[in-house]
């Protein structure tokens, strides 16, 4: 079986990693990857948004199945395109996949499913954002994809009114909402149009700085699993979250496959659903897929049929993974290219790096993006898995390098 596996992040190599594991023994595809997915399979150079080129590609290259990571290509489209053209594909359709691609459609689905999220507003206008604001801190989201950056969390009225007047002028409608305190989750679960398959929990760290400061970022490590939710405390989330969502969609005729993550808060007075995403998270793909023992092959290809995963489970190593994000300068503002990395060769054996933005420049491995590499570690505490995360990271080295030292830290507790 050939798989090819769309884009070029580190959730990728880490997604190019797992199926390399399973003894289906597929052979693996890649477009338009990195340095480091380049190094372990073949690679097409084809972007993640020509959706014309990766279904002749696919179809050339008789794919068994197209696994799409990105949220972009599958917002617009690609995994319909790809099965009207009879190519297995791994992700929602267009229609379906307008969960992440508009805040204000996940906000109607969670409504109509029933299920808790921040009490919010969707406003066209700068009085009407206003207008709609009870209290500060306030919470504004871009209603569309804005790859991280569309969240403004404003402390007065001179910050709201601002923040509005430059999200209203690039996305046309926001979405205004109260903002909410209390733990963060990522709970992914594999999607056949029918149930939700939980994956193990994990941690994103979104903020740039130490301590959760500084701007948003993709996200700059996380881990998995998460102490406290264990398989009764997992499945009572997916009750609440996930499968109600996968209902209303397969009554609306526009049923779900893939993976539908929710950013969860865990607030004083219960579960709320921050955001969803339709495919697999970056970075918490790279502490979650190390973990996996079962077959991945096998999962995305039934989740792609309706009802497919049927008697599915997923088991888990019951190891902790802690991944740590090394960033080029910069980063999340702008990101330089061109700088090169050094020290790769050295990480021991064990310690997992996947590249994020990274390029071959006469042999030379430097970065090319703002996220550059992640580097997992995994062990049987977290103290254990964060050393071997950080030993790895501290051997590589490029101009400008930036890490955060606190990933998972606050997960180390007493037992760590
Ligand atoms: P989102 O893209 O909607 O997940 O938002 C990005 C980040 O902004 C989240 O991971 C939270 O840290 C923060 N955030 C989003 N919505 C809220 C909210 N209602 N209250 C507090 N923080 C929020
Ligand atoms: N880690 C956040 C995201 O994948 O959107």
């Amino acid at each position: 079986m050939r798989i090819l596996v769309v884009g070029s992040g580190g959730r990728e190599h880490a997604l190019v990693r797992a199926f390399a594991r399973s003894p289906q023994r597929p052979e693996l595809l890649c477009a338009p990857a990195n340095a480091g997915i380049a190094r372990e399979v073949r690679v097409l150079d084809i972007g993640v948004d020509d959706v014309g080129g990766l279904v002749a590609a696919a179809r050339d290259e008789a794919a068994g199945l197209v696994v799409v990571g990105p949220e972009a290509p599958l917002v617009a489209g690609l995994v319909d395109a790809l099965e009207e053209a009879g190519v297995p594909a791994f992700g929602p359709r267009a229609a379906a996949a307008r969960l992440e691609g508009s805040k204000a459609h996940a906000k109607e689905v969670m409504a109509a499913a029933g299920v808790p999220t921040a009490a919010h507003a969707t406003v066209a206008g700068v009085d009407e954002g206003m207008a709609a604001i009870t209290r500060y801190p306030v919470v504004l989201k871009a209603d569309g994809l804005a790859a991280g950056k569309g969240v403004v969390i404003a402390d007065d009225e001179a910050a709201a009114r601002a923040a509005l007047g430059v999200l209203l002028a690039e996305h046309g409608t926001v979405v205004v909402e109260e903002h909410l305190v209390g733990e963060e989750l990522s709970l992914l679960a594999l999607c056949d149009g029918e149930r939700a398959l939980p994956m193990a929990p994990a941690q994103d760290f979104k903020r740039i700085g130490e301590d959760d400061t500084g701007p948003n970022t993709g996200g700059m490590g996380s881990f998995s699993p998460v102490a406290g939710f264990g398989a009764a405390e997992v499945d009572s989330l997916v009750r609440t979250v996930h499968q109600p969502v996968v209902n209303l969609l397969r009554e609306r005729g526009t049923p779900f496959h893939g993976v539908l993550y929710a950013g969860l808060m865990l607030t004083r007075a219960g579960v709320r659903v921050l955001e969803f995403n339709v495919r697999f998270g970056d970075p918490e793909a790279q502490a979650v897929l190390p973990r996996l023992r079962s077959d991945l092959v096998d999962l995305c290809l039934r989740a792609t049929r309706p009802g497919g995963l049927a008697g599915a489970t997923m088991d888990w190593s019951d190891d902790i993974a802690v991944s740590v994000v090394l960033a080029s300068a910069g980063y999340p503002i702008s990101s330089r290219s061109g700088d090169p990395i050094l020290g790769l060769e050295d990480v021991p054996a064990g310690i997992e790096v996947t590249h994020a933005g990274t390029a071959q420049r006469d042999g030379v491995v430097v970065t090319a993006g703002g996220r550059v590499l992640n580097v997992t570690g995994l062990g049987p505490t977290v103290s254990a898995a964060r050393a071997a995360a950080y030993d790895g990271a501290d051997r590589i080295h490029f101009d400008g390098a930036q890490l955060r030292r606190d990933i998972a830290l606050c997960a180390q507790g007493g037992a760590g």
